[in-house]
């Protein structure tokens, strides 16, 4: 019965927050609100500082951009600021946002499909760097660059398709890049020509390094054409360990859902190779000519540009909910559902068809805490639901093995949210507001926190 919780890798010091500060915990529920977020901008530091550290000790020319993307919270834009590393933005709010936490126009870069021209905009006049999706969007870029009659070109990167994403809607394909520089180069006095991106989905770090190696293609092309351009950037996807493996197959083969509900599939709670690690594959990646990407970049002196968003995230953030109510499931034995507030929109990927397999953790309250030992065997087999009308609010569709049964006022830890969970799909449902977040700061003796102004 014990393998029905998978338990969720977690951070020391946010395990020893969650045992010793069980006060704390409620204190920050009763005074902000059921969910809550507590964000570690110093554990979001600390994986900036491991990816770095693989880029220095490979002596790469880099610039790291987080993907703005992954979490809203304003923390982790300013720890930006103060690491000296770029931020990835998709949207104005996002651009404004970076700009308000300290980070230079030049060291923002823009994705995204076709961007609008406000967006376009803004990102001329503050020098960022552009990634192209289509040849329209480029021809668009064009008409405005000349409009702002800059004396700087606007910054720009091809983005384009490789060879393993054939089915993506983004980037543009090889078969389109002799317009692209011919445009670029008829409009050379207004665009700037910098390099060549490219984000994969998945998590392979084989299809990433060939990536990298064909951007670098491109660019000795450009070179040849004349173009005076050095940056690659081969986006994010550096996968995160959520389980171990152990707690990964076994959940794999995990079938007690309420509603007997059926998933086609799983996000990988668990990578071999994750983050830092995933880059150094990458970099060692070879080409047909037996040559490392690293060994490339440095060869010919190219900036290599990533953009994390979940792997920055990997254990920079935790959900708390309180509990509501508890009731036993009907027509089962021995199944239950407890009641949080919140909903399961606090939690993105029941939006997409599946399950956070990582077990979150049941923290008692002072009031619920067993005065003795009962000495009970038992476990309690707890599905967990959102305080909605809706009957797929569900945050956890999975029967939990819990060891105590959960009571009003009992918290409920979803370990290891910052990373596109917590954030991504709230909504002010019901016309509730969306939950809180706090920067929460665990070094030394003293806990200290402060709310999120994102
Ligand atoms: C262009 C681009 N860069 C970076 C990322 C970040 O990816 P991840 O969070 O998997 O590292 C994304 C995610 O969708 C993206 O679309």
């Amino acid at each position: 019965m014990k393998q029905a919780s998978f338990d969720a890798i977690c951070h020391p010091q946010i395990q020893s927050l969650m045992q010793v500060n069980k006060d704390k915990l409620q204190e920050w529920i009763n005074g902000l609100g059921s969910p809550l977020h507590l964000l570690f901008p110093e554990i979001f530091k600390q994986n900036i500082f491991a990816f770095k550290q693989v880029l220095d000790r490979h002596n790469i020319n880099h610039k790291l951009l987080f993907a703005k993307k992954a979490n809203k919270a304003q923390c982790f834009a300013a720890a930006c600021a103060q690491q000296q590393i770029g931020i990835d933005v998709a949207s104005i709010a996002e651009f404004e946002l970076a700009l308000a936490a300290g980070i230079k126009g030049d060291d923002i870069g823009l994705s995204g499909p076709h961007k609008c021209d406000r967006l376009l905009s803004l990102a001329i006049a503050h020098n960022a760097l552009i990634a192209i999706d289509s040849l329209n969007e480029l021809k668009d870029l064009v008409c405005l660059a000349r409009l702002a009659k800059q004396t700087r070109g606007v910054r720009i990167l091809l983005r384009i398709r490789p060879q393993s994403q054939k089915k993506s809607r983004f980037g543009l394909a090889t078969a389109e890049l002799d317009q692209a520089f011919s445009l670029c180069f008829q409009w050379r006095e207004h665009i700037y020509l910098q390099g060549f991106s490219c984000h994969l989905s998945g998590y392979s770090t084989a299809q990433r390094g060939e990536a990298g190696h064909q951007l670098i293609d491109y660019i000795v092309q450009a070179q040849q054409l004349g173009f005076k351009c050095n940056h690659i950037n081969i986006g994010g996807g550096f996968a995160v360990s959520y389980l171990a493996d152990d707690s990964w197959q076994q959940s794999l083969d995990y079938e007690a859902f309420h509603g007997s509900k059926t998933f086609a599939g799983f996000y990988p709670y668990h990578n071999p190779c994750t983050g830092p690690d995933a880059l150094e594959q990458v970099l060692q990646q070879k080409n047909e000519q037996q040559q490392m990407l690293g060994q490339r970049l440095r060869e010919l002196s190219l900036c290599l540009m990533l953009e994390p968003g979940r792997a920055l995230l990997d254990q920079a953030g935790i959900s708390l909910f309180s509990v509501q109510g508890c009731k036993p499931v009907a027509g089962t034995s021995d199944c239950h559902i407890a009641t949080v507030k919140g909903m399961s929109f606090s939690l993105s990927e029941q939006w997409f068809n599946s399950e956070f397999l990582p077990s979150p953790l049941l923290i008692p309250s002072r009031e619920n805490i067993p005065l003795a030992d009962t000495g009970a065997e038992s476990l309690y087999k707890v599905a967990i639901g959102g305080n909605t009308c809706l009957d797929d609010d569900m945050l956890s569709w999975r029967f939990i093995s819990f060891e105590q049964y959960p009571k009003k006022q009992d918290l409920i830890a979803y370990i290891n949210t910052a990373g596109y969970q917590m954030d991504s799909n709230e909504s002010a449902f019901h016309s509730t507001s969306p939950p809180r977040k706090i920067a929460v700061s665990l070094a030394g003796e003293t806990i200290t926190w402060q709310l999120d102004n994102q």
